[in-house]
């Protein structure tokens, strides 16, 4: 069914065949479709028959930051030899997996950065003022006859941030600008007018708000658990803006429905799209369906930095975004 159609040497210099393995904007996808072969394994229904057929010719494979990518789907593709990531993150990607076996890996850093700061913010004037009620408050015509609940101020507050990279510096400075003190704690302290605390409860206990800022994967799997939120405590707001994975979400579960910590403001989750039912239901939460870069400005850069790293890697010039790790 899926039995490859005869090319021609030349078609196949010219056209890279590519692994789709994540939902695609048309934006990126249209161009991708018309200069490489792209063969779209997340929509097949018949996935090992379309492993079988095109997997040995796979140069390239294309995915989204939570995508999930398995060494077992890339030891059936044994011509691969760049994953370029339609996103920031690659806590997804085997990186060590791809060392040994000297496979590329790009990202998009930098485009997103401003949008997912936004969105920080904004989880913090949602919680911390908030804005949600009070939003449902006007929509369910309770202002006439009554007035709105008094919140906190949030200049003087404390936010403090774990991981003080392009993003959570970012945040920082909008905070900042907010008249919030900001804090951080990180692998190591940074030349940046905040204060650094080498411990992440540490960081919780001296916090208002304590925002998750840094990347996912192994390194920082449940990082945010029952210690450090009970740090934060009934004074404190856990944000999340980075990696489901991060925060141990029982835990942030049972914390919140016994008091342990005041509100959680939540663009990921550990299994999106699956939110703990708890979460659903309560006042002091406020939830995004993971839209830190989800502006048409930015998932259009994120785009053509997806596919100008493709670009580049097929024509033999430099790689606009590396991974880190791969440098
Ligand atoms: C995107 C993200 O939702 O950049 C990331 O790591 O998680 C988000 O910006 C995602 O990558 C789109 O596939």
């Amino acid at each position: 069914m899926f039995a490859a159609p005869p090319l021609k040497m030349s078609d196949v210099m010219a056209q890279p065949d590519l692994l789709i393995i994540a939902p695609l904007p048309p934006f990126l996808y249209d161009p991708l479709r018309a200069g490489y072969r792209c063969h779209d394994y997340y929509q097949a229904s018949h996935k090992p028959e379309l492993l079988a057929a095109e997997g040995a010719r796979v140069r390239g494979v294309v995915q989204g930051g939570g995508t999930l990518t398995p060494s077992v789907l890339l030891d059936a593709l044994p011509s691969v030899e760049i994953i370029s990531v339609f996103g920031v993150g690659y806590d997804g990607v085997p990186v060590e997996y791809c060392r040994h076996r000297g496979i590329t890996v790009t990202n998009t850093p930098d485009v997103l950065t401003d949008d997912v700061a936004d969105v920080a913010v904004g989880l913090i004037l949602m919680t911390g003022r908030g804005f949600v009620r009070a939003n449902r408050f006007v929509q369910a015509g309770k202002w006439e006859t009554g007035g709105p609940e008094l919140t906190t101020k949030l200049a003087g507050q404390r936010v403090g941030i774990l991981g003080l990279g392009r993003i959570g510096k970012a945040i920082a400075q909008r905070l900042a600008a907010m008249g919030m003190h900001v804090a951080y704690t990180g692998r190591k302290p940074q030349d940046e007018p905040y204060r650094y605390f080498p411990d992440l409860a540490s960081l919780a206990a001296a916090s208002e708000f304590l925002v998750v800022a840094c990347p996912g994967g192994a390194a920082t799997k449940n990082l945010v658990d029952a210690d450090v939120l009970a740090a934060l405590g009934s004074k404190g707001t856990l944000i999340n803006i980075a990696r489901g994975s991060i925060v141990d979400e029982l835990a942030l579960v049972d914390a919140l429905q016994a008091g342990t910590i005041k509100a959680a403001g939540l663009d990921v989750f550990a299994d999106e799209p699956h939110i703990p039912a708890p979460l659903l239901a309560m006042d002091n939460v406020v939830l995004l369906p993971h839209v830190g870069s989800a502006t048409h400005e930015t998932r259009k850069a994120m785009g053509d930095l997806c596919r100008a790293n493709l670009d580049a890697w097929f024509a033999g010039k430099p790689l606009p975004t590396l991974i880190p790790e791969l440098l």
